[in-house]
């Protein structure tokens, strides 16, 4: 049971509300999470879309087959005809009271709402007060899509907002990231396994990296990056979440809170960061997109050192950097251990350091980089790379909407970002937003801008992603 305040929120959702069911996450993810939420058979219950567009139950049902069709390769038809017969639509703008009388209306009886806001941020307060002011909170969940501010003032501010209506238990802030199966594997392989623990730490790690990259620019998005850049897109959330599962201390009990003050403990011993240490780039012809200001200073590269102050990290360097129109498309982090000593084996070189590497995607696993005598007679060394692949093992579904759209349906918080996380990792990043420094431009198709190997050198080199095998 999941204690609101002086309400009981005990039993899973009887309707899940979509607020902004006709924009573009709800095309690209969210129909397509729930026919597979039909599939696997977690969606149980109806689903009411809301939005301006003047459409009815038939013009949604339609637009919902067009969207699963176009994201899903290989279709069950009955799957897909029993979650568009879940589906109603109400129409209206979010700042009129008829509005969520009509959305009242919809939930009939109802009693668990689950509202999902997949709307402009500017938003989120507005549909919060008009779902209070018409009586549909009291047994709630709000899940709320990113980005939950643009920095730390107004992410507090909006939180001030919502919590005139809501408790902090009812807020569910998706970071989709943490829906994805292999950065759960991460928490998994860290404390599962008894000879990593010993090795987790600063006598061992000489520095951690980690890379978002995409292959891609901003496409159809200028509107909204040229409001953000990589920083706030996905270095503040994504990033510095991934971050806090490779960098805490072993939750103790399996409940809704553990794994999260972890992770909140790491953020809060995060040193504020260092503008000194943080280099922004902009691809070549960013500035041609639809919608960016034809004078844009805003970033499609960022890479940053941060430091984090406690026994277990101090002095090791997490180095992230994160960027559009890059090499690849490929998420990992990477703890880079100590080198060894020069030795007498080897022809008097010294090894390079082992390396433990945990690749989001593309195809997700973990892998631990040894060394061994190169074969055939010639006294050096070559790598011998130790090699889990996730799709083999512990398995890659469900998607990351799929996931936390059905643990909000049974208040399962885990999964979703606390605000005083937030909060603290709006601090860390604080400095780089309040003083970004000069933008420097780079090619598409390369790692960034020079200046980003400055960041790191004396200390390493970026590494080359670790490539599924051709
Ligand atoms: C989103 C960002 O949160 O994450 C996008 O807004 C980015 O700019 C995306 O492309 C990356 O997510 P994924 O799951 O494709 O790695």
């Amino acid at each position: 049971m999941t204690l609101v305040g002086k309400r009981h929120v005990d039993k899973a959702a009887d309707v899940l509300t979509i607020f902004g069911i006709s924009g573009d996450l709800a095309k690209k993810m969210t129909f397509r999470a729930l026919y597979r939420m039909e599939v696997s058979g977690a969606l149980k219950i109806p689903v009411v879309g809301v939005a301006l567009d003047d459409w009815d139950d038939e013009a949604l049902r339609k637009h919902a087959r067009e969207a699963v069709e176009s994201t899903v390769k290989e279709i069950d038809g009955m799957a897909l005809e029993a979650m568009l017969a879940r589906l109603s639509y109400v129409q209206g703008d979010y700042g009129d009271d008829a509005t969520f009388e009509r959305v009242k209306e919809a939930l009939g009886g109802a009693e668990q709402p689950v509202f999902y806001l997949e709307i402009p941020p500017s938003l989120f307060a507005t549909v919060v007060k008009g779902l209070g002011k018409a009586g549909l909170v009291d047994h709630a969940h709000v899940v709320i899509e990113k980005p939950f501010g643009h920095d730390l003032e107004s992410a507090r501010a909006l939180n001030a907002e919502l919590r005139e209506v809501l408790e902090e238990e009812q807020i569910l802030r998706i970071d989709h990231y943490l829906g994805k199966e292999p950065v759960l594997d991460i928490t998994y392989l860290r404390f599962a396994n008894s000879i990593l623990e010993p090795i987790w730490n600063r006598n061992y790690i000489a520095h951690v990296q980690m890379t978002i990259a995409e292959d891609f620019g901003v496409d159809d998005r200028g509107r909204f990056y040229d409001s953000v850049g990589a920083m706030r897109d996905v270095i503040q959330n994504h990033a510095l979440q991934v971050l806090g599962l490779i960098g805490m201390e072993p939750p103790s009990r399996n409940d809704h809170d553990s794994i999260r003050d972890q992770k909140l403990d790491f953020f809060k011993a995060m040193r504020i960061a260092d503008p000194r240490h943080y280099v922004r780039g902009q691809y070549d012809g960013f500035l041609e997109v639809k919608d960016v200001a034809p004078d844009s200073t805003t970033e499609t590269f960022a890479a940053v050192e941060l430091e984090v102050d406690n026994w277990r990290w101090s002095g090791v360097p997490f180095f992230v950097r994160a960027g559009k129109n890059l090499p690849h498309k490929t998420s990992e982090v990477t703890a880079v251990f100590k080198r060894p000593p020069l030795l007498g084996i080897g022809h008097g070189k010294t090894p390079e350091p082992n390396r433990m590497t945990f690749r989001i995607e593309p195809e997700p696993g973990a892998q631990m980089r040894m060394f061994q005598k190169r074969a055939q007679g010639d006294d050096s060394f070559e790598p011998a790379d130790m090699t889990v692949l996730f799709e083999e093992e512990p398995g890659c579904d469900p998607e990351p909407y799929e996931r936390l759209l059905g643990d909000a349906l049974h208040g399962n918080h885990t999964l979703f970002t606390r605000q005083d996380a937030i909060e603290e990792t709006w601090r860390v990043v604080q400095p780089l937003l309040d003083d970004p420094g000069p933008v420097h431009p780079y090619k598409p198709g390369t790692w960034g801008p020079a200046e980003a190997n400055s960041l790191v050198n004396g200390v390493t080199h970026w590494a080359d992603p670790w490539l599924p095998e051709a």
